[in-house]
């Protein structure tokens, strides 16, 4: 029994990987390629533990993927390897056609040929599990009903366009071909290893070295947002007891603006790490909103709660309490993103090369 997890350095795939580990011996094998957005500094660890296996290397790649399959029989692949910041795909879409729909459509095919070639009980047991986005439903007005499974996809962005591409493409594989696929799909997650990027933890490394807290447009754009480990014992939830086929939205009832946001991190910092110049918010600036900015999401996550009996463990308020603390408690971890030293980590803990298969 052994999980291979696609984008394992990332933000939720590390989180998804310690969280597994920390609840099971079931060993996993990690594959990432290591794009700026990958990490192995997440994985720090989990060294020398026998039950992980790193490995480098591209989801577009279907010799190395086939390869890892064969080698490791995994009962399940578990996919997050994206591209996933909106921004970055308004500025360059290239990388997430080629990563989020060629590299998805790769290891479909790699997968379909494997599943084809098991029997028995390891056929019955093998899953597909695809990690999407509630991005894909595209943009609500504030009076509309959530996002439910049978929402229409609308993406407004690249990004979300390249993810509602790979999830038709899972979609198929499964009703073409029969490939055990189940999907998720997420609302915005927050926690620890959150890449500085993304508005959360950008808010909060930027408040702690004084610079300006940057708004897109009015600030009332809302998320839903859940902490990243609740997002990790869904995955778990869905690929012990999902339905073939089926798709599942996660989400933790918890829309806010950005500018609450803001001004809640801002408040837990005044608290927990006070500055003398006085509140934090006094660095919010506003800045040009982001084109094709989607004005709301919102999950209806029913019917993983109903037929899976899933709910959060975290609310709101004990969620960004933890994060904040952890990123006053792992400045070097920021401080290694900041200058670009956590991409020397493989040479650094590997010599010259991360690990090949
Ligand atoms: P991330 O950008 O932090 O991590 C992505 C990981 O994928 C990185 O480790 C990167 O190195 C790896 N990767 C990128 N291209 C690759 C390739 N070609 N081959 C192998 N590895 C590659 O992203 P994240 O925020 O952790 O998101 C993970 C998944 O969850 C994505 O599929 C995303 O669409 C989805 N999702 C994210 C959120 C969110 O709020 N962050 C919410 C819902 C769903
Ligand atoms: O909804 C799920 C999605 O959430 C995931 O699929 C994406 O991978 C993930 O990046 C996230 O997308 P968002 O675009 O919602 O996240 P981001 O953190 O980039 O922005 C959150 C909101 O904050 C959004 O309305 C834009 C705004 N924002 C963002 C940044 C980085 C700002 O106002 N200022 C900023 O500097």
């Amino acid at each position: 029994m052994t999980l291979l997890v696609t984008g394992g350095a990332g933000f939720i795939g590390s989180n998804f990987v310690l969280d597994w580990l920390a609840q099971s011996d079931e060993p996993v094998v990690t594959l990432d390629a290591l794009t700026y957005a990958g990490n192995l500094e997440n994985l720090a660890s989990l060294q020398g533990d026998a039950r992980h296996t790193f490995v480098h290397g591209d989801i577009c790649d279907r010799v190395l993927i086939d390869r890892l399959l064969a080698q490791h029989r995994p009962r399940a692949i578990v996919h997050f390897a994206a591209e996933s910041h909106v921004d970055r795909s308004i500025h360059g879409p290239g990388a997430f056609m080629r990563t989020n729909i060629e590299g998805t459509y790769t290891l479909l095919e790699a997968a379909r040929a494997f599943w084809g070639s098991l029997q028995g009980g390891e056929r019955e047991a093998f899953r597909f599990h695809h990690v999407s986005t509630d991005e894909v439903y595209g943009s609500l007005g504030s009076a509309d009903a959530a996002f439910t499974e049978t929402h229409p996809y609308e993406p407004n962005s690249p990004y979300s366009a390249s993810k509602a591409a790979s999830d038709h493409l899972v979609r198929a594989w499964h009703h073409t071909y029969g490939l055990p696929v189940v999907t998720t799909n997420c609302s915005n997650n927050y926690g620890p290893f959150h890449f500085p990027e993304k508005l959360i933890p950008l808010m909060i490394v930027n408040a702690l070295a004084g610079k300006p807290l940057p708004i897109y447009g009015d600030g009332q754009n809302v998320r839903d947002w859940l902490y990243v480990r609740d997002h990790a014992s869904a995955i778990r939830a869905v690929l012990a007891g999902g339905r073939l086929g089926e798709t599942y939205n996660v989400g933790g009832w918890n829309e806010k603006t950005n500018l609450e946001i803001v001004h809640t991190v801002c408040d837990l910092l005044d608290e927990l790490h006070p500055d003398a110049a006085g509140s934090y918010r006094r660095l919010i600036t506003y800045v040009q909103d982001r084109p094709g900015h989607d004005r709301r999401y919102a999950i209806d996550a029913r019917k993983i709660e109903r037929e899976l009996g899933w709910r959060p463990a975290e609310t709101f308020e004990t969620g960004i309490r933890k994060t904040v603390q952890w990123y006053l408690a792992n400045a070097d971890w920021v401080a290694h993103v900041q200058s670009g030293a956590y991409r020397d980590w493989v040479a650094r803990q590997y010599g010259e090369a991360a690990p090949s298969p």
